[in-house]
């Protein structure tokens, strides 16, 4: 199984959201030249789209199998922070009714994705364009709406569930969402993200449960879902 329309752009920003996907030669490839002239040339020109394609639609099934043992999809309303192109979400819906998404992305690509923690936030790895229109070729039973993380009023009314994998605590501090979450969610909204410092969170919210850890030689993390600010 793979997504509908996935292009070489498209393939390209999949990469950069998720390089574990990069083939042993692509991974090479990075390592020699360098991040600048990865993201820049070599992403655009040496990519295999229907190796990608499979390979992201199987991690995305990965991930929601995980996420589903936790978590009820059905009927809900869903916050993405950093969704990158959305192929998680994108299989929520084909599975389940009835839900509404709302996605909050950057729009734009960093000259060097560095993948670290970044202080100021500046790192993007997204186009909105490419986005509505990828979602707009796989989209099934849902309304899917884009908010740009730096230019629009983000939504503003109470979710049942948001998740920011491999975004939130993971790249820039969880304190740059901490006040619009407490805004946006009420005590049963389950947030899930990826984080290396899970106990922090003891003093923030009612419930941490740990569900995954991930194992990396730089940077090992764990995958929580929370529930409850603390007041
Ligand atoms: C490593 S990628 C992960 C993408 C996706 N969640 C996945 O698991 O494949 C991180 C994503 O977070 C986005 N991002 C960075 N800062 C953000 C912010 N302040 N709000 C929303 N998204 C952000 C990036 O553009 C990028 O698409």
């Amino acid at each position: 199984m793979s997504f509908n329309g996935l292009d070489n752009e498209i393939a390209r920003l999949i990469l950069l959201q998720r390089i574990e996907l990069a083939s042993p030669f692509i991974s090479k490839i990075r390592k020699f030249f360098g991040r600048y002239l990865f993201t820049n040339f070599f992403t655009k020109f040496f990519l295999s789209k229907n190796e990608i394609n499979l390979k992201y639609y199987e991690l995305m099934g990965t991930e929601y199998k995980s996420l589903k043992r936790f978590i009820n999809f059905e009927d809900k309303k869903l916050l993405s922070i950093g969704s990158g192109m959305a192929g998680l979400e994108l299989i929520i819906d084909s599975l389940h009714k009835n839900n509404q998404f709302s996605i909050i992305e950057k729009n734009y690509v960093s000259k060097k994705v560095k993948y670290g923690w970044d202080d100021k936030n500046l790192e993007g790895y997204n186009n909105l364009n490419i986005l509505r229109e990828f979602l707009k070729r796989n989209q099934t039973n849902a309304h899917f709406r884009i908010y740009d993380f730096d230019k629009d009023d983000l939504p503003d009314y109470n979710f049942d569930i948001v998740l920011s994998l491999y975004s939130l605590d993971y790249h820039y501090d969880f304190n740059v969402y901490k006040e619009y979450l407490k805004k946006i969610s009420s005590d049963q909204t389950q947030i899930v993200f990826d984080t290396v410092r899970p106990d922090y969170f003891n003093n923030i919210f009612d419930e941490v449960k740990i569900i995954t850890t991930i194992e990396k030689k730089i940077h090992s993390s764990k995958r929580i879902i929370c529930r409850g600010f603390i007041k």
